[in-house]
């Protein structure tokens, strides 16, 4: 075998066979093979694509070159789930709890945010002393104990991803689906968990721009797991306007637990619903239509909310947040967005408004920023709305001595108003089974 075949294999689209991707794989990672023969095959990879098989060749490859957690002391069915990014995507915060409150158990690891997408592990490190960092036994301990856990990327869950990554990063290849595919699966798979569902964003604010992409994302990944023996589904799901009505830090905690409290109802509440039914479905809890009476149960009955406090208080976080969240991070400044003509909102561009969270500080440009966790944007109107010249469309904050003028001009931006109202998208577009 020799790394000049494989690269000559995939440049002129003839498949590798599951030794040769295991075998590149491993010599990249122990350092035998030079990046720059890794960046060239992925390059060939970018314009030939690999197959569904060598994808979870290439998946499982990578997954097996770290730890893989093992949640077989776990009693009970296991259900991870993973979106692909968004603006103001806090719905793993809702959905996690619904499920344990529910009877399965939901073992998760997240992100960071990184440019305009937020990410679940900042948002939950604005609660104090709240750890996201815990050893392998101790996050298994909590998933047992409260239903779910959620911890940020550590230890040596697969090494091959972060070194690929960073080779994709500096080398234009990160925008291919079997490498995007092979990314997010061999850390889901490394995870452990019996069944995975994949929450693939679509429009604006998303990775995938198209509905074609998203599919074709959403079929290649569901198909890694199935080949793994996992149960699997993809909800291709709308991002073309903000998730909820926040967007940062410590402002979408406490949404989440407005949510949870069940004070709150609209398009995010009824995606989380949607979401955690599929979830609850997969888990063996009932068919479609009992999972969301299960899910909206959970709401209801304040044992989802129970979920939450209890997650916390074992991560080492101050579970009173819930109760006063005057405990959370609060910004020192704030600038209203006035509208400036009558009109209906005819859309809110989600990019837009998460590099204005971004401006603010709530977002890293680049992956060692610091991030100011009580910054970020309140929306007061949503696509649909009418509204008159002078009211307030969102409030954005921050701590930072921020010149805000260039927040207003691009949120002033990021807002269409038009005169006849135009009929929303539906939040979920589409499951892969
Ligand atoms: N998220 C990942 O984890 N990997 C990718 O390649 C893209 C998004």
């Amino acid at each position: 075998m020799s790394s000049y075949d494989i690269i000559s294999k995939t440049k002129n689209g003839i498949e590798l066979t599951d030794e040769e991707i295991r075998w590149f794989v491993n010599g990249y990672v122990n350092g035998e093979i030079p990046d720059y023969q890794l960046s060239a095959w992925l390059m060939a990879v970018c314009f030939n694509s690999l197959s569904d098989r060598e994808t979870t060749a290439l998946t499982l490859a990578m997954c097996e070159s770290g730890e893989m957690i093992n949640l077989s002391g776990i009693d009970g069915i296991t259900v991870d789930k993973h979106s692909t990014g968004g603006v103001g995507d806090k719905t793993s915060l809702i959905i996690a709890p619904i499920i344990s409150a529910c009877g399965a158990y939901v073992p998760k690891m997240s992100g960071r945010g990184l440019g305009h997408t937020g990410g679940t592990i900042d948002k939950l490190e604005s609660i104090p002393n709240f750890k996201t960092e815990l050893s392998f036994e101790r996050f298994i301990e909590v998933v047992g104990r409260a239903g779910f856990s959620i911890i940020s990327q550590s230890g040596n869950i697969v090494p091959a991803d972060k070194k690929i990554y960073a080779l994709r990063d500096a080398t234009a290849t990160v925008d291919s689906i079997p490498l995007i595919s092979s990314s997010i699966m061999s850390k889901k798979l490394a995870m452990g968990a019996d069944c995975i569902l994949l929450d693939v964003k679509l429009g604006s604010g998303a990775f995938m721009k198209t509905e074609e992409t998203a599919i074709k994302l959403a079929n290649t990944m569901v198909n890694t797991a199935v080949n793994a023996g996992k149960g699997c589904r993809a909800m291709i799901t709308n991002m073309d306007e903000p998730l909820g009505d926040s967007v940062g830090n410590a402002i979408e905690i406490m949404e989440v637990i407005e949510i949870l409290k069940g004070n709150k109802k609209g398009r995010l509440y009824e995606l989380c619903i949607d979401l955690s039914a599929n979830m609850l479905e997969m888990a063996e809890k009932g068919n479609a239509e009992e999972c969301k009476k299960l899910a909206i149960g959970a709401i209801n009955s304040g044992q989802a909310l129970e979920r939450l406090r209890l997650m916390i208080e074992l991560q080492g976080g101050n579970p009173s947040v819930i109760d006063n969240y005057s405990l959370l991070p609060q910004p020192k400044y704030s600038v209203e967005v006035l509208a400036e003509q009558d009109g209906y909102i005819a859309g809110i561009n989600s990019e837009e408004v998460g590099l204005i969270a971004l401006k603010l500080g709530a977002g890293r440009a680049t992956k060692d920023s610091e991030i100011d966790l009580s910054a970020g944007i309140k929306l007061n109107e949503s696509v649909g709305d009418y509204i008159e010249k002078g009211e307030k469309i969102m409030t954005l904050f921050s701590s930072m001595e921020n010149d805000f003028d260039e927040a207003l001009n691009m949120a002033r931006k990021a807002v269409m108003i038009c005169q006849k109202q135009k009929t929303r998208k539906p939040m979920v577009y589409n499951i892969i089974y």
